[in-house]
């Protein structure tokens, strides 16, 4: 009973996961083709328009709310202070007044997060100033079709990593342009199955795999043989429970059975075997 209970407190715990992870942003990998635009799923995403290409950041003064103001240009690298040099991201510690670099600007990968959807990933390693460190800027794009752009501090953590978000329309994806006139209307449209091909080679596909994607598919495989070793195991337990239980069943006859003897005998050795006999 108490393995069962356990089971039962495993399964609640599991469903909620389950219900975590329904919830949770379907990755879609964005392949760059330029330093800030990328093709994904859903379409075409281009931050040019919210960049500056004169060495100055296009988003500055940046709080965290605290003693740090943050700089960000997507696109092309800009200079600040003496330490920020070709930076994405610069942080200023306005009462040190020193600056950090936390992303050189050609260190740019699209990281698809299941938690924040698609971010842009910069990062540093400073020797200077001392003491080295590597940072890391997340730099999450959501889709916000009333504003041209605006960075918002998120946090740093755990330490050195340190994630914003970018609410701009430039952010939303542009769906891909239809093909031919006709197309427009066919959103479920099933192409027919190709010819069959006379040349050889198949077409090529790109491969997915050479994508940065930090947070994998590798998890949900992971919970799916889980949810599969579970419901393994429920099945035996079922089958399990339906053999013990018809197995009680049996004895509780033959309990019934024997009663119905000792009643008529009444002699202590037939009480005795009984005994025995139950669990
Ligand atoms: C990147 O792809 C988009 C759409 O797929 C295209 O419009 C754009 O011209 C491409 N840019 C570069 C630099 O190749
Ligand atoms: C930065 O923002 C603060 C308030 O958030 C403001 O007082 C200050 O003038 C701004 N500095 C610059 C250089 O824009
Ligand atoms: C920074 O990263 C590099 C390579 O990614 C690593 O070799 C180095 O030890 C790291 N330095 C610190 C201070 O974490």
């Amino acid at each position: 009973m108490a393995s069962l209970n356990t089971l039962f407190v495993f399964c609640i715990s599991l469903s909620g996961t389950i219900t975590i992870f329904s919830d949770a942003i379907t990755l879609k990998p964005c392949m760059f083709n330029s330093t800030c635009s990328c093709n994904n799923a859903d379409g075409y995403i281009d931050l040019h328009p919210i960049a500056n290409n004169n060495n100055t950041p296009h988003f500055s003064n940046v709080t965290d709310g605290y003693n740090h103001v943050y700089s960000f240009n997507p696109c092309y690298g800009f200079d600040e202070g003496s330490v920020c040099q070709n930076a994405a991201i610069c942080q200023l510690d306005t009462t040190a007044n020193k600056y950090n670099v936390i992303g050189y600007a050609d260190t740019v990968r699209s990281v698809s997060s299941s938690m924040y959807g698609l971010m842009f990933k910069y990062s540093s390693t400073t020797d200077m100033p001392q003491p080295s460190r590597n940072r890391t800027a997340y730099v999450v794009l959501v889709c916000d079709a009333t504003k041209e752009g605006e960075l918002q501090f998120v946090q740093e953590d755990p330490v050195n990593e340190f994630y914003f978000y970018l609410y701009s329309t430039h952010a939303c994806a542009i769906p891909p342009a239809p093909t031919s006139p006709g197309a427009a209307t066919r959103t479920f449209w099933t192409p027919p199955p190709p010819p069959v091909r006379t040349t050889a080679g198949p077409p090529t596909t790109p491969s997915p795999t050479s994508l940065p994607v930090i947070f994998s598919q590798k998890a949900e495989v992971v919970l799916m043989l889980c949810i599969l070793i579970v419901l393994i195991i429920l099945c035996g337990l079922v089958i399990l429970s339906v053999c013990v239980f018809s197995a009680r069943l049996k004895s509780t006859n033959n309990e019934k059975a024997e009663l119905g003897q000792s009643a008529n005998y009444g002699t202590k050795d037939e009480t005795k075997i009984r005994l025995k006999t139950d669990f």
